[in-house]
């Protein structure tokens, strides 16, 4: 059974396991250390534990109550301050088995009951398709694609634009 729950600094190990891998990094933004260590998730299980609980709402996807991957929302600012980005990813093992549409719908419920958010968005690469189908199957809607958006790995990409608003 999928569930999201709170990080705690005992979950680094697994999470370490399911984010050290080019497949994964690959269709995530850069700045994540890659080989990934224990220390380097648990580096980031404390960022996310100690940071504002009224805009980082980050938590482990677990299947059958062990952690295999990583989803948050993580508010806006300014004007955009009722808006808020989701991401995720789950070890590679794992990957068709529709546990990530699972825990996105689980956010999506926690976000809309639990705070003032009005708007969750995320911007996959629009070749990643297995993200592009989670957000639809999850109930997004696909707002547009946002052209030569991004430079990964040496290549210029473009990205898709996808959101769930409250009134959904
Ligand atoms: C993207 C990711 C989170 C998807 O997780 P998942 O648990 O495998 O997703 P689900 O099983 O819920 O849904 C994936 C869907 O995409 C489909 N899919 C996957 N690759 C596909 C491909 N190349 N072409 C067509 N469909 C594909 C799957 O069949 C499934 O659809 P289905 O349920 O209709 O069969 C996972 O692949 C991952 O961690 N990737 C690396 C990190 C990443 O991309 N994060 C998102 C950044 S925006």
């Amino acid at each position: 059974m999928t569930k999201i729950k709170k990080w705690q600094a005992e979950d680094a190990s697994a999470l370490a396991k399911a984010i050290n891998n080019k497949a994964v990094l690959d269709n995530l933004r850069d700045g994540i250390p890659f080989p990934h260590s224990e220390k380097d998730s648990a580096e980031y299980i404390e960022a996310m534990t100690s940071a504002d609980p009224n805009n980082t709402f980050a938590f482990a996807i677990t299947l059958n109550d062990e952690v295999i991957g990583s989803i948050g929302a993580f508010r806006g600012v300014n004007i955009h301050n009722r808006t808020a980005e989701i991401g995720y990813y789950i070890a590679q093992e794992h990957w068709g088995k529709g546990i990530t549409t699972q825990a996105v719908r689980l956010l999506c419920d926690y976000i809309f009951e639990n705070t003032n958010i009005i708007r969750l968005y995320a911007e996959p690469f629009a070749h990643n398709i297995a993200s592009c189908k989670v957000l639809e199957k999850a109930g997004f809607t696909y707002e547009g694609t946002l052209h030569s958006n991004a430079v990964k790995n040496g290549k210029v990409i473009d990205m898709k634009m996808y959101s769930f608003t409250i009134d959904n």
